[in-house]
């Protein structure tokens, strides 16, 4: 397992460009299931989830080829395959986006449910209700979901829960409801730009999809869906990352790649707090500077156009070293504070209360050895750590790699003291293999 030492202080100077959007990416991919031409997808990131996905895809007939740095084509060429094991799954919730794709176009689908994960529970119930609502037979068994339909067929569906609306389940329903007999009207559907992404991508390859980027989107089912091409957006997520570590250091950075609307909330959120970020539209580019010293902010995470809860954790990290007393909530996953007390370790002043954490501002993190526990939770440590005194080891960014396409090595060229190593095994016990003695 790999680990980061970052030797913190340096501020970050330069340019760096953000890569394709991981949740973009991701639901894209596993709506090729759809498709009966060959798919070609550009800034597709190379990760650790693009490469599960791809593993599942091709369990499931699809041929994926990397075709270049960030391209890959994809071409069904099996329609028989109709199960998504556990052990593909488990590794990654997003492959749950199988789901209404398998069922749409191949009339089953058995997938297994996604398990427990470090942010708090993530049920998939609206997902269940929005596939039966278009006419498929659901039922789960032995952790699996199992579901059928010979043609799903177009309904009104409703995708409000508890926390909101949900962002992989309005993709699984609008990407199953594209084949679907007659037309369906998804309310309360997420308006994340990587849905819209997902749609102007079916739409591209013959789906008939209204609406999107507003809670409520209108499919018009059509027979079936041609191959084409795709270019998938920039992950603002990473964008906003990189925006925290160049603060974080009080550094310079510009960061190409970025789309303005995308970013609105956490880039208004931070020039509240003091900091400088200028957006160059025609070359769709952030700068930033570091201004005088962050005023407190207290905000929550919210579904977009709020501030996203991939960020909360990166938030969490910068503002304690900004002034006063900040307030961070996260409605949408209450538990997401695994970060925490890694935080603490290194100096921070964070009380938990609730579905929010309070940030005692002004102290200056000193280098320490942490754990990652989660891929945002991660980015947050390595943003406490370039800005910290001192080294801190981070441990686990196995996490990072799931959804960062080399963050070390883009911060690196930004000038920081980054060194990746390989991690010793935790808990070794003999020095040797093992041996039995010889009989006598
Ligand atoms: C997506 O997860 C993202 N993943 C997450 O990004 C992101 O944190 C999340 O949306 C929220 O923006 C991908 O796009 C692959 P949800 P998703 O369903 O779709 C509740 C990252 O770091 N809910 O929108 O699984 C749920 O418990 C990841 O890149 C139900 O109640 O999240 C949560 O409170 C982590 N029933 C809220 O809705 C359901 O059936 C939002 O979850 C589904 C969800």
């Amino acid at each position: 397992m790999d680990m980061l030492v970052i030797r913190g202080g340096t501020p970050l100077r330069g340019s760096v460009r953000v890569s394709g959007a991981k949740n973009a990416a991701l639901p894209i991919m596993a709506a090729t299931l759809l498709t009966d031409g060959p798919v070609r997808l550009s800034e597709v990131p190379r990760l650790a989830d693009v490469a599960t996905l791809t593993q599942l895809l091709r369990f499931l007939g699809v041929e994926v080829e990397a075709t270049g740095n960030n391209e890959i084509s994809l071409q069904v060429v099996d329609r028989n395959p109709c199960t998504a094991p556990y052990d593909l799954v488990r590794k990654m919730r997003a492959s749950i986006c199988v789901l209404g794709p398998l069922l749409a176009r191949r009339g089953r689908a058995r997938v297994s449910l996604p398990g427990g994960c470090n942010i708090g529970h993530r049920p998939i119930d609206l997902h269940l209700r929005g596939l039966e609502s278009l006419g498929a037979r659901v039922r789960v068994e032995n952790g699996y979901v199992i579901a059928a339909a010979r043609r799903l067929r177009g309904a009104t569906i409703d995708l409000a829960g508890p926390q909101g609306t949900t962002v992989t389940g309005t993709a699984n329903i609008m990407a199953a409801a594209v084949l679907a007999n007659g037309a369906t009207t998804i309310t309360s559907a997420a308006l994340e730009p990587e849905i819209v992404d997902l749609a102007n991508f079916l739409n591209r390859l013959g789906a008939r999809i209204s609406g999107h980027g507003t809670p409520v989107i209108r499919v018009e089912g059509v027979p079936s869906l041609d191959g084409g091409t795709h270019t998938v957006i920039p992950d603002r997520i990473e964008a906003a990352t990189l925006l925290m570590a160049a603060l974080a250091t009080r550094g310079e950075v510009s960061i190409q790649n970025v789309c303005q609307h995308d970013l609105h909330s956490v880039v208004e959120l931070l020039r509240q707090a003091g900091a400088q970020v200028d957006f160059d539209d025609r070359t769709a580019t952030l700068a930033i500077r570091h201004g005088s010293q962050f005023h407190p902010i207290s905000f929550s995470a919210a579904p977009f156009p709020g501030i996203p809860t991939d960020v909360q954790a990166q938030l969490t990290a910068l503002f304690t070293s900004g002034q006063g007393t900040s307030t961070v909530t996260d409605t949408v996953f209450p538990d997401r504070f695994m970060h925490v007390s890694e935080l603490c370790r290194m100096g921070a002043s964070i009380e938990r209360r609730g579905d929010s954490a309070v940030i005692h501002g002004g102290l200056r993190l000193t280098g320490a050895s942490v754990m990652a526990s989660d891929l945002r939770a991660s980015a947050a440590l390595v943003i406490a750590a370039l800005g910290a005194e001192g080294e801190s080891t981070i441990r686990r960014v196995y996490h990072l790699d799931r959804g960062y396409e080399r963050l070390d090595l883009k911060l690196m060229a930004l000038g920081a003291q980054i060194r990746r190593l390989q991690d010793t095994p935790e808990f070794q016990v003999f020095d040797g293999p093992a041996t039995l003695p010889k009989a006598a």
